[in-house]
């Protein structure tokens, strides 16, 4: 800066001034800029102070000249502050800026559980031949579970049950028949339902645990036929499998249907012609069915003169085991990610 005290000319000056405030890169070095110009001992607050040394002729334009060099110094600082403003800003967003063609973060993406895809596969084929759906307690007393079912006290059946005790009365439910039971009490005939759910039994190997789903179907009305019993058992094994299976129906017994069959389709494993897994014989035994006893429609107040029904049960594992081949039924349980990845 040039100190030629009596020289209004403060252009060199204010180009210098403006020169370094273009340069300077922070807010710091920009305040510092300000004071030596602007400031109390600022070279051009400096200057004001010669004003009193000057002839009173030259005062006025020496005073404005000296103002207008302060205001474009001021405005340059002003301008350069709203830049350094701006850059700060700049490098913020830059720093947050999201690259949208970098590679995403892998979802991991679970499957529906091989049991859970049953259940659904069984209520769609049943709902589509107008069945509801039912659930019950898995907790149940002795009436629901075997005394309405026509299986008394002292009935051998209780023994196959294996049954898990919560008191003297109450039991986990072995079966899915006792909803066959609340569902006739609590509902208007005609009745078409399934009812799929847990059920418990103290039964533990290769082919047992003790808990297992099964599914519950139950038909009562004023013309509910063993014909019908048969044709919408045949549709669902057909439908389920998704094969033109041979199906058939064996006498058997169950304490809450009579007469009573249990069902058998031809083996998947071998096209019938007998393997290991159906024992040589090309049939699996697949569910129990029959018409409802009178004994049970007793139980629940309706007049067996005037209506008949058809009830069946099934254990889903066991559906699903022979639908994809799975030949150990503790891979249901374990949860295994290997095992369950292969149902997406
Ligand atoms: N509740 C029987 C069981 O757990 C299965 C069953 C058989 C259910 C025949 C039925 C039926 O409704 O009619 O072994």
């Amino acid at each position: 800066m040039k100190d030629n005290n009596s020289d209004p000319d403060l252009a060199g000056e204010v180009d210098e001034a403006l020169a370094a405030i273009a340069k300077v890169v922070s807010n710091r070095e920009l305040e510092a800029l300000r004071v030596s110009y602007l400031g109390r001992r600022g070279s051009v607050t400096e200057r004001l102070k010669q004003i009193g040394g000057l002839p009173p002729a030259q005062r006025k334009a020496f005073g404005q000249k000296v103002n207008e060099a302060k205001a474009s110094i001021l405005a340059a600082i002003k301008a350069r502050a709203g830049q350094l403003g701006e850059r700060v800003r700049d490098e913020e967003l830059s720093e947050d800026a999201i690259d949208v063609s970098l590679p995403g973060r892998n979802a991991n993406q679970g499957s529906i559980h091989p049991v859970t895809r049953s259940v659904r596969r069984i209520k769609n084929i049943f709902g589509r031949l107008g069945f509801d759906v039912a659930d019950g307690p898995e907790i149940e007393d002795d009436f629901h579970n075997f005394g309405a079912l026509n299986i008394p006290e002292d009935h051998p059946a209780r023994a196959m049950h294996d049954t898990f005790y919560v008191t003297s009365d109450l039991v986990l439910r072995t079966h899915t028949s006792p909803v066959q039971v609340r569902y006739m009490k609590n509902h208007e005939l005609p009745i078409r339902v399934i009812a799929p759910g847990r059920v418990y039994r103290c039964d533990s190997d290769v082919t047992h645990t003790p808990m297992f789903n099964q599914v519950e179907g139950l038909a009562v009305g004023t013309d509910v036929a063993f014909s019908d019993l048969k044709g919408i058992l045949i549709y669902f094994v057909r439908e389920f499998f998704e094969q033109d299976l041979p199906v058939r129906f064996r006498p058997s017994y169950f304490p809450f249907t009579e007469p009573s069959a249990e069902v058998d389709m031809g083996c998947v494993f071998c096209d019938s012609k007998g393997c290991r897994v159906c024992q040589h014989t090309g049939w699996l035994e697949i569910l129990g069915c029959g018409m409802v006893h009178p004994e049970v429609f007793r139980h629940v107040e309706i007049d067996s003169e005037k209506y008949t029904g058809y009830a069946f049960g099934m254990g889903i594992e066991r559906l699903t085991m022979l639908r994809y081949a799975v030949d150990d039924l503790r891979l249901f349980f374990d949860n295994e990610l290997a095992f369950l990845n292969q149902f997406r």
